[in-house]
């Protein structure tokens, strides 16, 4: 097996974590997991999204939480699936965007309201804009394995999309096991031909734990070369048009698992159990 000497983590439970949360987590309470967060040393923290408010309403705040995180100083990432969700996000200062579009066209359609290609349309424009800006951009491709409308996913459907971000200059690309139902064979294989296809470009595993498999999923993305991973404080979350698909890996359980195998992850465990507890106790209020 593969052991990488490092692996970079990337929290995304203030944004993928939150958003699916029915009652409204105060805007303080985000604040202070996000401090938290920080505190454990990530090098990038996910932490708001600029999408419809009325579409997902936890993440209203994302202006004022976006200013918060350009005053603690820290690297984060917003969603911004069209021009006006990037327009909002540069007027709050954000260093880093993330456009999101589907493998599956149902998916993509219940998602932000479009086919594939008129997101992949939006999506150029935003490139475009955030290049001006000189953001940092990161592209998600959802729904990469299967998909709860349409069943199988093709390699095929996933390239279409990496091709385009990759077309258009994206930083790294997000591979979305959105409704958690890969298993390692399939992630060795999509991610081996991803590599394969896309030699020069940053991919990210992120996995959702609907099976009780992305741990192994993580693992069998290293061996096919992958060492950067998304993942969420205490496991939190999941996609609201993704019914049945629970959060993504739990950050702390991620960061136990590749510091026991001496994969460096430059995380504190301490400060992650701390904001672990902590997350679970603003999403019961
Ligand atoms: P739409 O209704 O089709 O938008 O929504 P529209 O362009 O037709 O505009 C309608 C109105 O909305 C207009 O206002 C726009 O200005 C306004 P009006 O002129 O009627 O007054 N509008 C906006 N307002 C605020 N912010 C915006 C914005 N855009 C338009 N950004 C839209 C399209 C994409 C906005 C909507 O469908 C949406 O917000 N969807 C969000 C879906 C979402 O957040 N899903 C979860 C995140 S993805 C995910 O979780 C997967 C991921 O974790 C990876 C994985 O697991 O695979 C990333
Ligand atoms: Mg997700």
């Amino acid at each position: 097996m593969y052991f990488p000497k490092h692996v970079e983590i990337i929290e995304v439970g203030p944004r993928d974590g939150l958003q699916n949360e029915e009652t409204f987590v105060p805007t303080e309470s985000k604040k202070v997991l996000i401090e938290k967060l920080a505190l454990a040393g990530f090098n990038r923290i996910e932490t708001a999204s600029f999408v419809h408010p009325k579409v997902v309403p936890q993440m209203a705040d994302a202006a004022e939480i976006a200013t918060f995180c350009r005053e603690l100083g820290m690297k984060f990432i917003a969603l911004t699936p069209n021009v006006k969700a990037l327009q909002r996000a540069i007027d709050a200062g954000v260093p880093q965007i993330a456009v999101f579009v589907g493998a599956s066209e149902t998916f993509n359609e219940k998602n932000v309201n479009r086919t594939i290609e008129q997101s992949l349309a939006e999506c150029t424009e935003v490139f475009q804009l955030a290049k001006k800006h000189h953001l940092f951009i990161r592209g998600y491709v959802s729904m990469c394995f299967s998909c709860p409308y349409e069943g199988e996913v093709l390699y095929e459907q996933v390239k279409r999309v990496v091709s385009h971000f990759v077309a258009h200059g994206a930083d790294e690309i997000s591979i979305g096991d959105t409704n958690g139902q890969a298993n390692p064979k399939l992630v060795y294989e999509r991610f081996s031909q991803l590599k394969k296809d896309f030699p020069h470009t940053q991919f990210v595993g992120h996995f959702h734990d609907t099976n009780g498999f992305a741990y192994v999923n993580i693992l069998a993305a290293i061996q096919a070369g992958i060492e950067k991973f998304d993942s969420s404080i205490a496991g939190l979350g999941g996609c609201p048009f993704s019914p049945g698909a629970t959060g993504n890996a739990a950050t702390e359980k991620v960061v136990q698992l590749l510091e026991e195998m001496n994969v460096e992850t430059n995380i504190k465990q301490d400060a992650l159990k701390e904001a672990a507890h902590f997350a679970n106790t603003i999403i019961k209020n």
